[in-house]
């Protein structure tokens, strides 16, 4: 299949037109969100949806998010959105924000994957609403990565996945958050986080006046546990290295450790890498270092573009240094810790 790539900053128009009447058609596109890239297509046409699953490799218990350009539109995909939830919905949709409610029968079970409760997100990206409104569909899209593979912030890593697999590629430049979306259950009395990200649990606490976070979001799930969804159970974000998250009291206690872990590694002829801040940079010597920013907002913004650089260099073990799991934090951690097999070594114990 030839792969039309249009670039929204000179070509806005034609892409649009495309990537429209794409979806409309029954087609899939991916395109650019703030969170990440998603792979869409007309979420009430269960042939295109099916095709989203067979594209990416994802297993059919796995549910998609349904793509709204309009607040007024949750209703119609909702069979019941409480005041909480109205409140919560107001204050972060449009943005990196994805509200689970009950669902209505007209969403195709394909979408849900059968649940009774359907993921509806309102993106930031003016251009991801355009796409909606201009197709007169509701877009249910993943992000677009091959299953198991880091979500997709450039348009590059979309090429790499899906190039000649889809017949529209949308190019928005970097996403800006780079961290796919929170994905928050209020279809209770107080909302729940399954999947941590922009909006944090600190602001929907503020909205809300209470907020829950599950348990699998930095524990994993015992063994043999139901997902309250069902993307928590698979092993997401994995690269092709061994990474091991490393925390201790004081940046230097983790770096003493990470070096000596590091150095063991490279003695066994092991590609080796160190994430780690700008800050933090000279702690490691000449060591090989990736820097992942200067705070946690260009952290989450670089950690998918660094877990799939990792893989092109063909590194063996990543370290990384564990962030306090707070704010943005949550969401950095919950994604590297889910890569690192929710393992984190302990400076204070190993160094
Ligand atoms: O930022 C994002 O959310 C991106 C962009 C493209 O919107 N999309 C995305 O989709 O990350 P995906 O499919 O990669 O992740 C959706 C997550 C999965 O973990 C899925 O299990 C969960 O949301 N999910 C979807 N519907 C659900 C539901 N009804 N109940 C519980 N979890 C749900
Ligand atoms: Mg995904």
């Amino acid at each position: 299949m030839e792969t039309k790539i249009f670039d929204l900053a000179t070509e806005y128009e034609a892409g649009m037109q495309e990537a429209a009447r794409e979806i409309s058609s029954g087609g899939l596109v991916v395109f650019p969100t703030e969170t990440v890239y998603g792979i869409g297509a007309d979420a009430m046409n269960p042939a295109a949806v099916a095709e989203i699953f067979a594209v990416k490799g994802r297993p059919s218990d796995n549910p998609l998010i349904v793509h709204i350009c309009e607040p007024g539109q949750a209703g119609e995909l909702a069979r019941e959105i409480s005041p909480m939830a109205r409140r919560v919905m107001e204050a972060f949709m449009p943005g990196p924000f994805t509200a689970v409610l009950k669902c209505r029968d007209c969403v195709p079970a394909c979408v849900t994957a059968g649940l009774d409760s359907v993921g509806i997100r309102m993106p930031g990206a003016a251009h991801a609403r355009e796409l909606i409104r201009r197709s007169g569909k509701f877009i249910a899209a993943p992000s677009a990565n091959l299953s198991g593979k880091p979500s997709p912030t450039r348009v590059q890593h979309v090429i790499d996945d899906f190039a000649g697999k889809v017949p529209v590629i949308l190019n928005g430049g970097e996403a800006a958050v780079g961290l796919e979306s929170t994905v928050c259950d209020l279809t209770g009395d107080i909302p729940l986080v399954l999947r941590p990200g922009g909006v944090t649990p600190e602001m929907i606490r503020d909205a809300a006046g209470d907020v829950r976070v599950a348990r699998a979001v930095l524990e994993g799930l015992p063994e043999g546990a139901k997902a309250a969804s069902p993307g928590m159970k698979y092993k997401h974000y994995a690269p092709r290295a061994r990474v091991v998250v490393v925390d201790g009291e004081s940046a230097k206690a983790i770096a003493i450790c990470v070096n000596s872990m590091y150095d063991r590694e490279v003695n066994k002829g092991k590609n080796s890498l160190i994430f780690c801040t700008d800050e933090h940079r000279p702690l490691y010597g000449g060591r090989r270092t990736y820097s992942l920013g200067r705070d946690l907002g260009e952290e989450a913004h670089r950690l998918f573009d660094a877990l799939r650089q990792a893989d092109k260099d063909r590194t063996d073990t990543i370290f990384f240094e564990a962030v306090e799991p707070r704010g943005m934090g949550l969401a950095v951690m919950n994604r590297i810790i889910r890569a690192a097999g929710f393992q984190i070594v302990h400076a204070a114990e190993e160094g």
